[in-house]
């Protein structure tokens, strides 16, 4: 059995990462989205309404399973019995960010392995806080996020 984690702020979860999470269910056997309650990064969406809407996101998808975590991401992967950490890596822009994450991990547990998926190319430009701007400004956001949470979004 072929467990990963793929974890994040989704802050809200967009279509860039539902195609990373599509990637991995061709790679692994389960995947573990783990909705990081991530305090310091002040969220436009709380733990609990992230969590929920990365569940509606991913309904379809058998393989997923979505967690809320506090702490370290190193002792959640012991929990959960899983070494390899899924990131999507969409311009080298992400990159100095993914490697300092990835090297900080791998100190903390010599085993944890991170593997970076890129996203297709017509979601490469998507970010949660470009979805969260354009929110911001009631902009349109459906070519942005999964159909089944743009009802959730726009109230
Ligand atoms: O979607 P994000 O905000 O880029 O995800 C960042 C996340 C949640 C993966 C990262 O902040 C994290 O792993 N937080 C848990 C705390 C932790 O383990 N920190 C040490 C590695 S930097």
């Amino acid at each position: 059995m072929k467990r990963a984690i793929y974890p994040g702020t989704f802050d809200p979860i967009t279509l860039g990462h539902l195609d990373i999470i599509s990637r991995a269910c061709n790679i692994f056997d389960e995947i573990v989205v783990a909705v990081a309650q991530n305090k310091s990064k002040k969220p436009m969406f709380n733990f609990e309404k992230r969590i929920e809407l990365v569940k509606k996101a991913v309904e379809d998808y058998p393989k997923v399973k979505v967690i809320g975590f506090e702490g370290l991401l190193a002792n959640l992967s012991d929990e959960l019995e899983a070494n390899t950490i899924i990131r999507g890596l969409r311009a080298v822009s992400d990159f100095e960010y993914e490697l300092q994450m990835g090297y900080a991990n791998a100190s903390l547990k010599k085993d944890l392995e991170t593997i970076y998926l890129m996203p297709s190319l017509q979601y490469a430009f998507i970010s949660s806080s470009i979805v969260r701007a354009i929110l911001t400004h009631d902009g349109k956001i459906e070519h942005l996020v999964p159909e089944p949470i743009l009802n959730d979004l726009k109230v």
